[in-house]
């Protein structure tokens, strides 16, 4: 039986604050059973609570009845405990815990709830399948680590709205049931029961709204807004995630720049106590791509990407030669250090880490403390390889590693696999904080797959002026005035300048292959908006899930979120997606003609 809590139980204290000062001291505190320590004549009960671990002493002489309640206590159980904070004894003082000098003295005990032995221990870093941690995520938010994270996620959310609204900025909801619109993943539909056979869409994100919001003049605008995506999942992405989402009115590509510039060093100010830098570098797309293989590089390591082509285009061996023949290119990477360090094997491996990125193939050369050793030397002349040689700084103590492929395939392999060399060199060092912004990025990409162009970050963004003229006649050359803030590797924020007039918006959905009667269905209200006055806007947004991540060094978005859902975007603990009762299905007007085969 529980005993009953009463107002008299009020906690005064948490359990990881009290010291030496409280030594004396009356106190109420309130937690779980980190462990029971049964020791004869004493018992020790360390308790927690989010703040740390206090411990509780009973003397089996000083008061018998709550001895014997206190030997029955186990792991998890929930208490109240009164007593008195007294200095613990010579030698049992624990410098490792800021409680370590004092213990509370207990006068009065309530088990509040019993509790049964948990899957798993409560401890930091357990080390428990990540599947058993989600199935109890509650147990599992009990440790210390994620209790960390969560709070940490709060302040620094908390910091955003600080900094945002001292600026300015308004903090404004936009509606989670909206109107299905292409935003490059799939939406997720929600079905009306009103309207039968009608659906709204959840978010991918606030665009429209947050630009309907300039329409209407508010200027600056702020959400922490909720964003639904039904997309293949990794490591750093959800199927819902959260946006620090912002807008400014009057506002060019500089404007936004600055002012998140200023958020971040503001955050790692009153966040981490640390001054960083700014200006942040800013380096095009184009840049991006030729040094570093990616539009998202990691500035943390060297490395660099260097063009071949010219020197294999000429060469007796085909792989290489051939690969310039088809319009491709050949690339290499030198991996300082690499050589001394990988062995042969490590090496050899590696090929199949580049053909997870459709490469073909990848030809290396090691110099090993001098000595040199190569998959490709021996089909290249002694001058070819010099000049390569050459142009890679080979020396003593150097990986090269070359791929030959299309150029998309050469750029997506090199530059996981500078990544990859980055990491293996142990260069990636999480406190060391390398922000850039990548501009100018490409307007649209083109699908093999359906044959036509999309837009590569959305269809409202703005071209850049000097490429107007390609909006018809060369989409793929068009660039637009689009930004990432890129942080070591990940893509922690995007945005653009958008567009702003019907004229242009027309072109671009033209562009899209979007007819004007699509158009006028689809996007009537933002298009019949723009006739009423529009200021020049631009915004973006970060991703804060990945920032908060990145923030406390962690690798996983799934830490920093209360309740995650895994790569299959189900949540193991609730089981979510179910299925529903047919009534519920029939008032919706909703029939299922296919279900997953349980397996
Ligand atoms: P974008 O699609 O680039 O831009 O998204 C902005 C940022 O959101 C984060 N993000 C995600 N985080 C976790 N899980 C996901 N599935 C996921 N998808 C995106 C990324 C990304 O940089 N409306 C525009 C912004 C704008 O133009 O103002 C937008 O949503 O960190
Ligand atoms: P092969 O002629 O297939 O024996 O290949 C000789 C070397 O070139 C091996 O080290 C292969 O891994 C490498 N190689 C094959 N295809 C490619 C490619 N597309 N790019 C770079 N190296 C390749």
């Amino acid at each position: 039986m529980n005993d009953i809590f009463t107002g008299a139980d009020k906690r005064t204290h948490y359990c990881g604050t009290l010291t030496a000062a409280d030594i004396g001291k009356s106190v109420v505190v309130t937690g779980w059973t980190q462990r029971q320590r049964d020791l004869g004549s004493l018992i020790f009960i360390d308790l927690r609570d989010r703040t740390g671990i206090v411990q509780l002493a009973f003397d089996e002489n000083s008061d018998r009845e709550i001895f014997d309640k206190a030997f029955g206590i186990r792991a998890e159980y929930v208490l109240c405990a009164k007593g008195t904070v007294r200095a613990r004894g010579e030698g049992a003082v624990n410098k490792n815990m800021p409680t370590g000098e004092v213990e509370i003295a207990v006068t009065e005990l309530k088990i509040l709830s019993a509790a049964q032995t948990p899957p798993f221990e409560i401890v930091e870093n357990s080390g428990v399948r990540p599947e058993l941690r989600l199935k109890h995520r509650y147990l599992d938010l009990r440790r210390p680590d994620m209790q960390r994270n969560i709070i940490a996620r709060s302040k620094i959310t908390n910091l955003a709205r600080v900094y945002f609204n001292d600026n300015g900025f308004i903090d404004i909801e936009t509606p989670n049931l909206i109107r299905p619109t292409p935003e490059g993943a799939r939406d997720y539909l929600v079905p009306s029961r009103v309207h039968k056979g009608k659906f709204y869409a959840l978010p991918q994100s606030p665009q429209l709204y947050k630009q309907l919001l300039m329409y209407s003049g508010f200027d600056r605008y702020i959400q922490i807004a909720r964003c639904f995506r039904d997309e293949d999942l990794r490591a750093d992405r959800q199927p819902e995630f959260t946006q620090i989402d912002m807008e400014m009115s009057f506002a060019d590509e500089e404007d936004l720049i600055t002012i998140n510039e200023g958020f971040i060093k503001y955050l790692f100010k009153n966040f981490m106590g640390k001054d960083i830098e700014t200006p942040f570098l800013r380096m095009t797309y184009a840049e991006a791509m030729e040094r570093f293989g990616s539009d998202k590089p990691d500035m943390r390591f060297g490395f660099e990407l260097v063009n071949l082509s010219d020197i294999a285009a000429s060469c007796g061996f085909k792989v290489f030669a051939g690969a310039v023949e088809n319009g491709g290119s050949v690339r290499a990477i030198n991996v300082k250090g690499g050589g001394d360090k990988f062995s042969r094997k490590e090496v050899d491996a590696l090929v199949s880490f580049v053909k997870t990125y459709k490469a073909k193939g990848l030809a290396w050369l090691k110099n090993t403390k001098g000595e040199i050793s190569s998959s490709y030397a021996k089909f290249l002349t002694e001058e070819e390889n010099q000049k390569i040689n050459e142009r890679m700084g080979l020396e003593s103590g150097d990986l090269v590693l070359i791929v030959a492929d299309k150029d998309q395939i050469v750029f997506d392999s090199l530059g996981a696999l500078r990544c990859e060399m980055g990491k293996r060199m142990g260069l990636c060092k999480p406190d060391d904080y390398k922000f850039m912004w990548v501009t100018e990025f490409p307007m649209f990409e083109y699908s093999e797959e359906d044959n036509r162009y999309y837009a590569k970050h959305h269809p409202f963004t703005m071209p850049m002026v000097e490429d107007l003229p390609f909006l018809e006649s060369e989409p793929g050359r068009v660039r637009a005035r689009a930004y990432d803030i890129v942080l070591n590797g990940t893509e922690l924020g995007g945005g653009s300048v958008r567009i702003h007039t019907t004229e242009l918006q027309t072109r671009v959905f033209a562009a899209l292959g979007i007819s004007e009667e699509e158009a006028n269905e689809k996007f009537g209200f933002l298009l019949e908006a723009f006739k009423y006055g529009v200021p020049p806007h631009a915004g973006l947004a970060f991703g804060l899930d990945r920032l908060v991540t990145l923030l406390l060094g962690l690798e996983d978005i799934r830490d920093v979120i209360a309740f995650p859902k895994v790569q299959n975007a189900s949540e193991l603990m609730s089981k979510c997606p179910s299925e529903t009762d047919e009534k519920a299905l029939a008032e919706l007007g909703i029939a299922v003609v296919e279900r997953e085969t349980e397996e």
